[in-house]
């Protein structure tokens, strides 16, 4: 694992706790499998198709509302991310809502533990590709462990909203657009208050659409579809982000 994906660990570990009590605010991972409409859109659901027996991974699984919500649905998932905290937190809630779901604490990059061919669907997305170093990589293992004919679905948030300094007054730019990064934060106030193990630090890549699309394309996958979606303002962004696109959406099948 790279310096970059270890801090990235690092931070995700230590942001469980935290992550895990906002999740329980918002209660979503609670009704997740009893109602995947409110964790897929409309069009998700519709290229997902049944999944019902059928294999699927989801890669960054974070939250894990997209792996409950596809278990609700009947699918046989396994979740991967890289921080085993977040993993143990999902199984607690998985195992409450009664859901069988396959745990596997891995890279998204190098999926060495899961076997080529193995899965009907691969979902991804929602601030997983910020933290990744090599888009390529990741994308060719998503692919890698996909069935001839499966489907890599892919939405992220929209690299426009990537850019912009943190104030609430005008949009200004703070990044090129062009810029990958990694841009470097120390997280350490947020996260360790204390300071009791060193610092935290987080690395985050700036990809651009192209990127996106020619990471999936250059694995040789049928593209399904390409939608930038949405424009709505988040609750969480620090700049006025209304009116550009919000998501990023890339579905494509692998080649029988
Ligand atoms: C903001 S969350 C997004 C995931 C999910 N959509 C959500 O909303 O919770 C990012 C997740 O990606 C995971 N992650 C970051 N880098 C990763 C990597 N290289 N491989 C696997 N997972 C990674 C983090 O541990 C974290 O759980």
């Amino acid at each position: 694992m790279n310096e970059h994906h270890a801090a990235n660990k690092k931070r995700w570990n230590l942001a469980a706790p935290q992550y895990a009590e906002k999740h329980d605010k918002k209660g979503t991972w609670r009704i997740a499998h009893q109602q995947p409409e409110v964790v897929f859109l409309e069009r998700e659901l519709e290229l997902m198709g049944p999944v019902c027996n059928r294999d699927v991974c989801v890669l960054g699984s974070g939250d894990n509302v997209a792996v409950f919500a596809l278990a609700g649905m009947g699918a046989r998932v396994t979740s991967v991310d890289i921080a085993g905290e977040q993993l143990k937190v999902a199984r607690q809630r998985s195992t409450e809502l009664g859901l069988s779901v396959h745990y596997v604490e891995a890279d998204v990059t190098n999926l060495c533990g899961l076997a080529s061919a193995a899965f009907d669907l691969v979902y991804t997305g929602g601030h997983v590709a910020v933290w990744v170093s090599d888009l390529r990589a990741y994308y060719r293992e998503a692919i890698r462990i996909l069935r001839p004919g499966g489907l890599l679905l892919i939405n992220e948030y929209h690299p426009f909203r990537r850019i912009w300094k943190d104030q609430k007054t005008a949009l200004e730019v703070g990044y090129s657009y062009f810029d990958n990064g990694p841009h470097q934060y120390n997280t350490s106030a947020e996260l360790l208050p204390d300071r009791s193990s060193g610092d935290a630090v987080q690395y985050e890549f700036h990809w651009t659409v192209s990127q996106y699309l020619n990471a999936v394309i250059e694995q040789g996958v049928e593209l399904v579809e390409f939608e930038e979606l949405g424009d709505a303002a988040e609750g969480w962004e620090y700049a006025p982000l209304a009116g550009l696109p919000q998501m990023l959406m890339i579905a494509g099948r692998k080649r029988p």
